[in-house]
């Protein structure tokens, strides 16, 4: 981002500049296609989720130079574990290397790594490696890079009340429960809710993603295949959310 007052995609001169006013402040993404894309080319569908890999490399990269601040990308849900096994160890493989190799970038650039999901299922080097960088890039201030892995919004609410039923028994009034005292017990307490939310490869659909975070969300949806994905592709997306009037169910303008 050089201009103050702009910023224009470097590959599409012509296309209209951000408002860097608007700025989504916090985008999830569920990255979908990579089964398919594998699929169009005769590969394995884990050459798609490596293939995706870049694909999250260039968003970062993108997000980082438009100055979001958070980027939640779905990268394993709980409902993924029923794929077939060589495929999630392959995912499960993914998470542990792209970690380890990205660290050193990661401190560098500032980013902070976090993960929502449930860490303790994870191979046990893999949640070593993402418990070290997490630990590394703890003060990082420049981006957030909050990985959704073994993520489930139905999971996180339910363990979140479990949580809170324990501190209930412990004797935690139950006055002192409302919106923002069940947000500390969500993976993602601390974390504002997402401005924008994508989903690409083609499906209308939330996939158990966010499910209490998105409220009031602004949604949208691309045909590209996850690894297809390139800056333009997010720079539409947040064009897009630059047109819409947020309004939190309120009135436009009081
Ligand atoms: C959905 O596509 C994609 C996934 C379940 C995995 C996403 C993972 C990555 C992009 C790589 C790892 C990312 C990080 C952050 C380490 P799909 O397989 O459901 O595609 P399909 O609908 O075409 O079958």
């Amino acid at each position: 981002m050089s201009d103050a007052r702009s910023v224009r995609p470097a590959s599409a001169p012509d296309a209209q500049p951000l408002d860097p006013t608007r700025i989504p402040s916090h985008i999830a993404i569920i990255m979908d296609g990579n089964g398919r894309w594998a699929a169009a080319r005769g590969l394995h569908r884990a050459a798609g989720h490596r293939a995706g890999l870049e694909a999250v490399r260039r968003t970062l990269e993108a997000c980082r130079e438009i100055g979001v601040s958070i980027l939640t990308l779905y990268a394993f849900s709980t409902e993924n574990w029923r794929r077939p096994v060589e495929e999630v160890e392959a995912l499960m493989h993914l998470l542990g290397e792209a970690v380890a190799d990205e660290a050193a970038e990661l401190a560098r650039e500032g980013i902070q790594l976090r993960v929502s999901g449930e860490l303790s299922s994870l191979d046990p080097w893999v949640r070593r490696e993402v418990e070290r960088v997490i630990d590394l890039t703890r003060e990082n201030r420049n981006l957030i890079l909050n990985v959704a892995y073994n993520y489930g919004g139905r999971a996180e609410i339910a363990a979140a009340v479990r949580r809170l039923a324990r501190d209930l028994t412990a004797g935690l009034p139950l006055d002192a429960i409302d919106e923002t005292a069940l947000e500390r017990y969500l993976y993602t307490a601390g974390l504002p809710d997402p401005d924008l939310l994508i989903r690409t490869g083609g499906e209308q659909r939330i996939s158990n993603f966010l499910l209490w975070q998105i409220a009031y969300t602004e949604l949208y949806f691309c045909d590209v295949y996850w690894p297809d994905f390139e800056r333009t592709h997010l720079l539409d997306a947040i064009r897009d959310y630059q047109q819409r009037k947020r309004r939190f169910g309120g009135v436009e303008g009081i």
